[in-house]
């Protein structure tokens, strides 16, 4: 399995008055709230809040409700990002209410590929470091979870780089 073109899947829904994105990893308390996070405000400051709905979400439901991990709030609140997600499962519909499904590392992606109930909604995946313009050599945003400060830097540095590429590949 392997994912559709990302630049094509952008320039399609490019096109479309409102874009509904999904954020997705493995507890849904580190990495996919601070990329909601910090794309909510990338949005925010370019004044395009109307046009993109943000969610977030993990394959692991075992922090379900629960605010993001504290340390991944505090190197964000750090950058002035303040994450208030309550973590929540990957649901069936979730394939039918985005438009695009992003994934952080192999392992996220190849089980979104296999959740999808459709090949239409396996279109939808996409890969966080695929919109990396800085950070090229990055393949994957890393678990933070048993890493020390140093991973949830990393985590943030490459999600404000990724971000700010879907916004402009979103919107230029
Ligand atoms: P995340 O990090 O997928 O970036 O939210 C993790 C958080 C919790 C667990 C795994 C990864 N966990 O197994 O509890």
């Amino acid at each position: 399995m392997t994912l559709t073109d990302t630049k094509q899947l952008t320039d399609t829904l490019r096109q479309k008055p409102r874009i509904r994105i999904l954020f997705v990893c493995l507890g849904n308390i580190c990495r996919s709230p601070a990329a909601q996070g910090i794309m909510q405000s990338l949005v925010d400051a370019r004044g395009l809040s109307g046009r993109f709905r943000l969610d977030s979400c993990g394959f692991y439901g075992g922090h379900a409700g629960d605010l993001p991990d504290r340390r991944m709030r505090i190197h964000a609140a750090r950058r002035d990002y303040r994450l208030d997600h309550r973590s929540r499962q990957i649901r069936p519909w979730d394939f039918d209410d985005f438009d695009l499904i992003i994934g952080m590392d192999d392992s996220n992606i190849y089980d979104l590929l296999e959740a999808a109930p459709s090949p239409e909604a396996q279109k939808k995946v996409a890969r966080m470091t695929d919109f990396c313009r800085a950070y090229t050599c990055h393949t994957a945003v890393p678990d933070p979870y048993y890493e020390g400060a140093s991973g949830f830097e990393l985590v943030l540095d490459l999600l404000e780089d990724a971000c700010a590429g879907l916004l402009d590949a979103l919107t230029d």
